[in-house]
C-alpha cells in the first residue's frame, strides 16, 4: 500500500472531515493519531454547548481505523493550547516514532453581523482556525526536518476565497489559513516538506448542522430545506462534496512532492 510505513497526524479528528480524511489515509497503508476534544471553552460554538465529546468521537472513530488492520493512538488536545499541542507532538512520537503528515482539519464556525458580532466569537474563531493551525506547525516542523521531509495539509475553506456576509470571522480565518499555508509552503521548500490546503465546498457535518439553522430564511419549512437551498445557491454542480472528496485530495497532496503552497478547491465548481 502507498501509505505503508507512514504516520498521519489528524486534528479534529473524531467526526466530519477530519475521520474522513484519517479513514482514507488509513485505507492506504498510514498508521493514525486522531486528535480531538471533548470541551471547547467559550459557548460561541456551533455545538451551542462547552462539552462538544470530540475525544469521544475519536475513540469511536479508532476503532473504524483498527478494523482496517491500523495502528491508532488517540489523543485529547486543545489545538489552542501550546502546552497540549507540545504534549500531543510527544505522545505521538512516543507511540510511532514519527509523524509524516500533519492534517490540520480542527475548526469551528459562526454565523453573526460585523456589528453584532461578540469579541469572544471573533477571538474564537482565528484561535481555533488560525492559531491553532500555526500551533500545530510549530510543533510538528521541527520533527519533519528532522525526519528528513514531510507533508502538512491544512483544512482552508471556499470561504477562504470570497467573503460571505455574516461569516466575516470565519472568513478572514480561512483566508488567514490559506496566506498561512502559501508562506510556510515557501519557508520549506528546500526541505522535502509540502504544506497545501483544502478548501471544501458544502459537506454535511456538524458545521452545517449550525449552519442550515445559521442560514435558514421564513420560506423554509425545515433545516433540511435550508440546507438544500445552499447546495441549489452555492455549488453550480448542484449537489454537495463528501468527506470522500477530502480525503481523495489529501492523498493527492499526501503523495505528491512537487505540489506546495496551493489551496485546492473541491468545491463542485463554486469558486474559479
Ligand atoms: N463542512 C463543510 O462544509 C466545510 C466547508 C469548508 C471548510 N470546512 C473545514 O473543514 C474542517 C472540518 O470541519 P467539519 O465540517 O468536519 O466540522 P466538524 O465540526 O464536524 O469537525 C470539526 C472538528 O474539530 C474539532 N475541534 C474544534 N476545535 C478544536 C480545538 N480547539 N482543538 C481540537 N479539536 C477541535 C471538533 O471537536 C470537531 O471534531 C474545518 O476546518 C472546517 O472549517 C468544512
Amino acid at each position: 500500500m502507498v501509505l505503508s510505513g507512514k504516520v498521519a497526524l489528524v486534528t479534529g479528528g473524531g467526526r466530519g472531515i477530519g475521520k474522513g480524511i484519517a479513514l482514507t489515509l488509513a485505507k492506504a497503508g498510514a498508521d493514525i493519531v486522531l486528535v480531538d476534544t471533548d470541551r471547547l471553552d467559550s459557548a460561541y460554538n456551533q455545538y451551542e454547548t462547552t462539552q462538544v465529546n470530540g475525544y469521544q468521537d475519536a475513540l469511536q472513530a479508532a476503532r473504524e481505523i483498527e478494523a482496517l488492520g491500523r495502528e491508532v493512538l488517540v489523543l485529547e488536545a486543545d489545538v489552542t493550547k501550546w502546552e497540549q499541542v507540545e504534549a500531543m507532538v510527544k505522545e505521538a512520537v512516543e507511540k510511532f516514532g514519527r509523524i509524516d503528515f500533519l492534517v490540520n482539519n480542527h475548526g469551528v464556525v459562526h454565523s453573526s453581523p460585523v456589528d453584532e458580532m461578540p469579541e469572544e466569537e471573533w477571538d474564537l474563531t482565528m484561535d481555533v482556525n488560525v492559531k491553532g493551525t500555526f500551533l500545530c506547525c510549530k510543533a510538528v516542523v521541527p520533527l519533519m526536518k528532522k525526519q528528513g521531509g514531510g507533508k502538512i495539509i491544512n483544512l482552508a475553506s471556499i470561504a477562504g476565497k470570497g467573503g460571505s456576509a455574516n461569516m466575516a470571522h470565519y472568513c478572514a480565518s480561512k483566508f488567514a489559513v490559506v496566506g498561512f499555508t502559501n508562506s510556510l509552503a515557501k519557508e520549506l521548500a528546500r526541505q522535502n516538506i509540502t504544506v497545501n490546503a483544502i478548501c471544501p465546498g458544502i459537506v454535511w457535518t456538524q458545521m452545517w448542522v449550525y449552519l442550515s439553522k445559521a442560514f435558514r430564511r421564513p420560506e423554509h419549512k425545515s433545516d433540511a430545506e435550508s440546507y438544500q437551498a445552499c447546495i441549489d445557491s452555492l455549488i453550480p454542480q448542484g449537489r454537495e462534496q463528501t468527506v470522500e472528496d477530502m480525503g481523495a485530495l489529501a492523498l493527492y497532496f499526501a503523495t505528491n512532492d512537487n505540489v506546495t503552497g496551493q489551496a485546492v478547491n473541491v468545491d463542485g465548481g463554486h469558486t474559479l
